[in-house]
């Protein structure tokens, strides 16, 4: 089955009213394996019906249906005949337009609540008569309008979820999306399957076929540039545009001293060996050491790195620009930013997707280079990135490797960063790895790895008294890197990376494991 007839059998528009979940709707819908586009608030009826979509979702959004320049949407998509489910704001909008009454409120209903199912609706198939669902609403639906029922009610409101069975419009108080409503992905799924006549036929391969035709269209014939760390988000963004233009993209991988032993050469085997990427490799140790050298202060150090990583890339993307001559332009920078990445401020009048603003992942690169960006993942989470890099045949110990900060190293030395600390500090964090992939717990847990101390201790080695340095091993578990917890790891496993690394790397006499949670500690030492 080829892409469009993939979106055409199964695909629902979700209209965008600035809900933070926006996106979240999107990926429950994926999750049900099923195709969905977001448009503006204000999309007109015909452009939602040339999309083919067989259902609508209205998101939630923050504004208050009665204040001046809520985002509105055009009634006539109640009569396009494609079912509609209104989330929250979309059902105020709905109960408004469509004659019913809507209580301004400028009080936040946050919270659980248990939903009561008082009438059989397709959207509840299979569902128990009362289950949690979540809210976050200001205003509330007093009356709904003509040909609509009440089909589910809550503590604090008779209208917690409503129907106009003959003409498929689902009105939802509370957030389906959210993993606070355990059912809510059922309820999404019911809507899609059992109202919208959606087939379970989307697949990552197909988000795949569909970002490679948008990136081919966006790009034409111009060139475009991605900053590769060897992390997993650029490593997926490098083969996803790598798939649709080939040579059309070049990649800019920048060793700035500060990476794990060999690193440099696994990037460029994977990329340009196995991938034949074109990779411009810049081995900028000297500069990025040279520049460094006496420094200790934290603050200081990431300040240097990140003015030098920019510094380096600008020259490098200088230098691409010299062959426009030759009839490339290098027109789009590449960032495989994620969601969770985009900073979302929620706009009350404006087009809410105008405010997202972007993290640069590429190291913090400055906003006046002279490109328009390219973020193709920018709609994805992370385990929906390594479901793509697995489909594009990335290997695991790129798809599946654990995040390595931009400063490198350099955050895991405290005190002054020598070429000697740097190896010290490699071959330690080599039997790190080595030993928890040996293991497996390497795929279990957020981060594992050695910092080095900037403290000497005394301890005997043989006979010989000994004076050598200290490292700390931080090994965490956590979800997206906000907060953390220290690993309850097997002792065996610490005593053997403990017993290694005494044993194999020089300079080395004392491990120790550190046992902070973040917060009030940090992941990162500094
Ligand atoms: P902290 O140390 O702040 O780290 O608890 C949280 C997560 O972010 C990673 N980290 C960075 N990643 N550039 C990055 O790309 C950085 O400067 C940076 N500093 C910390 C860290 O490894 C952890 O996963």
């Amino acid at each position: 089955m080829s892409g469009n007839e993939t979106s055409r059998a199964s695909k629902v528009v979700i209209l965008d009213f600035g809900s933070q979940y926006t996106q979240v709707i999107a990926r429950r819908i994926r999750e049900c394996r099923v195709y969905s586009e977001i448009m503006r608030f204000d999309a007109q009826p015909d452009q939602i019906r040339a999309t083919g979509a067989r259902g609508i979702v209205l998101s939630g959004g923050p504004a208050s249906v009665f204040s001046e320049g809520a985002p509105q949407i055009d009634p006539r998509v109640f009569d396009l005949g494609i079912p509609v489910l209104g989330i929250c704001y979309g059902l105020q909008l709905m109960a408004k337009h469509l004659g019913g009454a809507v209580e301004f409120s400028n009080r936040r209903e946050y919270g659980a609540s248990t939903l009561s199912v008082v009438k059989k609706s397709p959207i509840f198939d299979g569902l128990p008569g009362r289950f949690q669902v979540w809210n976050s609403h200001g205003d509330n639906v007093t009356q709904i309008p003509d040909g609509f029922e009440t089909i589910g009610t809550t503590e604090n409101s008779n209208f917690g979820a409503i129907q106009h069975p003959s003409k498929s419009l689902f009105g939802l108080q509370f957030h389906p999306e959210v993993a606070h409503t355990p059912f809510g992905k059922d309820i999404l799924e019911n809507f899609l399957v059992n109202v919208c006549g959606c087939q379970h036929n989307w697949t990552m391969g197909s988000f795949i076929e569909q970002a490679c035709a948008d990136i081919r269209t966006k790009v034409g014939e111009d060139r475009v540039v991605l900053g590769l760390s060897g992390g997993v988000d650029s490593s997926v963004a490098a083969a996803l545009i790598h798939r649709a233009i080939g040579d059309q993209l070049t990649c800019i991988f920048v060793n700035n001293g500060l990476l794990r032993s060999r690193e440099p050469e696994t990037v460029q085997r994977i990329f340009r060996e196995n991938f034949h990427i074109r990779l411009k490799y810049l081995d900028a140790t000297r500069s990025f050491l040279d520049l460094l050298r006496g420094v200790v202060d934290p603050e200081r150090k990431r300040k240097l790195i990140g003015g030098e990583f920019i510094r380096v890339f600008e020259q490098a993307t200088k230098e691409l620009k010299a062959e426009e001559s030759q009839g490339h332009h290098y027109r789009f920078l590449a960032q495989g930013t994620l969601y969770p990445d985009v900073i979302e401020s929620v706009s009350i009048s404006g087009n809410p997707a105008a405010l997202i603003k972007s993290h640069h992942n590429v190291g913090g690169l400055p906003e006046k280079m002279d490109f328009e960006l390219l973020e193709p993942l920018r709609q994805l989470f992370k385990d929906e990135v390594r479901q793509v890099g697995v489909e594009l045949e990335l290997p695991r110990e790129i798809v599946f490797r654990q995040p390595f900060p931009g400063p490198g190293l350099a955050v895991r030395i405290l005190g002054e960063i020598t070429d000697e600390r740097l190896d010290i500090l490699r071959q330690a964090d080599e039997i790190v790895v080595t030993e928890m992939k040996a293991t497996d717990w390497y795929y279990k847990v957020w981060q594992s790895f050695a910092v080095l101390l900037p403290i000497r201790s005394v301890g005997v080695m043989g006979d010989e008294r000994t004076y050598e340095n200290s490292i700390a091993l931080r090994i965490v578990e956590s979800q997206d890197g906000m907060t953390a917890d220290w690993v309850r790891i097997p002792y065996e496993i610490l005593a053997q990376i403990s017993t290694r690394i005494i044993n194999e790397v020089r300079g080395i006499n004392r491990v120790c494991y550190d046992i902070s949670s973040k917060p009030p500690s940090t992941i990162e030492w500094e």
